[in-house]
């Protein structure tokens, strides 16, 4: 099996440096078993996160000269203004700092007190901005999802059943708005079909209820929309990105992730009131509505990265590195999320892990021994991403406790991916020696940015 070969070459290196053994266990101890906590110059290959830490090209970079600084008016947006229009075909844009920022404005725009969003499936930093206003995200995704071994090919599915029992039992006046997240981040980086948004279109038409998007990972979800739909083959991406817009009103969009840049975010929509009150409130939070957080140069990169992000043949590299990584796990009988998912390889840490309990944190454990096995730096995304229950305050235990190992754009090279899959199988061939972890310090918001753990 070979990897992908690279559409580009390789202008500029960054060294990194490889702990020793000794460095890799106390550096993790120090973190408190937490790979956000640990320091970034103690990693060898760092796959936390896809966000912001993508290559950028030398047309971003020479972009980034361009930088227009006005406070008012520069002319990186209105050139950004035109890439979204181009690309996404929405009408209306306001710049933010990052995703959540955009998150913030259209959440707290459109969500009263008592309100819940249904949604494929929730992300940490939505569902959060759902709640702050007094709502409540609520899981709408199809039950193959939630299944690791599942091969069904568009695992981001939102059901339509589970989307009509919300409507029936709570109402369309406790609905604030139905939200879809493209290329799904916590079931697995799993696509979202274009019949399924369509037919969404149609339901929510009939219930004059709006459709906002979490456009973050729209690219690769088109990918594998002309990967695996019918009809889809031979469509340009950004034909199939429109089309997908096009079942909306409007999107939240961390471009950290297909902009293929390092900072910035925006949300865009059709929808005059949701652009009027969003375009008044960018003012008090993020900066003016021509820079929202982002100076010139970052917005001019994030024009440039919006398009090359689209282009099919980077997409076909992108999503085959990733999938190489997964299948290296997969040959060797690693558990895995399957279909391998769009940016990154996501590991089932309870059949990994079968002797530990929910409440010695799996894949928080398997996380931790990762990095000190490697250096390789992954991250939790199962019960300590989840939480506690905001009315309870008890854990969840989501159906998924998985480590991802997330594969940032442009970054490693195929023999990256040989090193990480050395690392876990040598893992999984001694897993039963692997101890879980206790957690001893528990933020109040987004835990697992924060939290520190003990081994047992
Ligand atoms: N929506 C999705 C689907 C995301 O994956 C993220 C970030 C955000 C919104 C928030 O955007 O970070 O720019 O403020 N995901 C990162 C991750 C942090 O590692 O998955 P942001």
């Amino acid at each position: 099996m070979k990897g992908p070969v690279e559409p580009f070459k390789i202008k500029m290196v960054e060294h990194v440096g490889m702990p020793d053994e000794k460095r890799r266990i106390a550096a993790i101890r120090e973190a408190g078993y937490n790979t956000f906590l640990l320091k970034s110059e103690d990693v060898f290959i760092d796959l936390l996160t896809d966000s912001g830490t993508s290559a950028m090209s030398d047309y971003q970079w020479s972009g980034m000269l361009l930088g227009d600084e006005a406070y008012a008016g520069a002319k990186n947006f209105y050139h950004l203004e035109k890439s979204v229009q181009d690309v996404l075909g929405y009408k209306y844009l306001v710049p933010t700092h990052q995703g959540r920022g955009a998150e913030h404005l259209m959440y707290s725009h459109l969500v009263k007190p008592g309100q819940i969003v249904p949604r494929n499936m929730y992300f940490t930093t939505s569902k959060l901005h759902v709640e702050l206003p007094g709502g409540k995200m609520v899981d709408t995704i199809i039950d193959e999802a939630h299944d690791p071994e599942n091969e069904y090919p568009f695992k981001g599915n939102v059901d339509f059943k589970k989307l009509q029992a919300y409507i029936d039992n709570f109402g369309l006046d406790k609905i604030a708005f139905v939200n879809v997240e493209m290329n799904c981040n916590m079931s697995g980086g799993q696509p979202v079909s274009m019949q399924n948004l369509r037919e969404l279109r149609k339901i929510c038409n009939e219930y004059q209820l709006k459709i906002i998007f979490d456009a973050t990972r729209s690219s690769e979800n088109a990918y594998f929309i002309r990967e695996r739909e019918k009809g889809y083959e031979s469509t340009p991406i950004i034909d199939i990105l429109r089309e997908m817009m096009s079942y909306s009103d409007g999107c939240i969009y961390s471009a950290k992730k297909d902009c293929l840049v390092n900072i910035g975010g925006f949300l865009a929509t059709n929808d005059n009131d949701i652009f009027e009150a969003t375009r008044n409130m960018v003012v008090v939070y993020e900066g003016l509505h021509t820079y929202g957080g982002m100076a010139g140069r970052d917005m001019e990169a994030v024009a440039r990265g919006l398009r090359e992000g689209a282009q099919y043949e980077y997409l076909k590299y992108r999503i085959n590195q990733v999938r190489y990584l997964g299948d290296l796990l997969k040959d060797e009988g690693v558990p895995i999320v399957k279909p391998i998912g769009g940016h990154g390889v996501f590991i089932n840490a309870l059949k990994f892990l079968p002797h530990l309990e929910r409440e010695q944190w799996p894949a928080q454990t398997l996380s931790a021994a990762i990095y000190e096995d490697s250096a390789v730096r992954s991250m939790e995304r199962g019960a300590v991403s989840k939480g506690r229950d905001k009315e309870t305050g008890e854990n969840i235990f989501p159906a998924l406790e998985l480590v991802r190992l997330t594969i940032p754009r442009r970054v490693y090279t195929n023999s990256h991916m040989e090193y990480t899959a050395e690392s876990v199988i040598r893992l999984f061939e001694k897993r039963e020696t692997i101890r879980g972890l206790k957690m001893v310090y528990e933020p109040e918001y987004l835990r697992f940015f924060q939290a520190r753990f003990e081994k047992l």
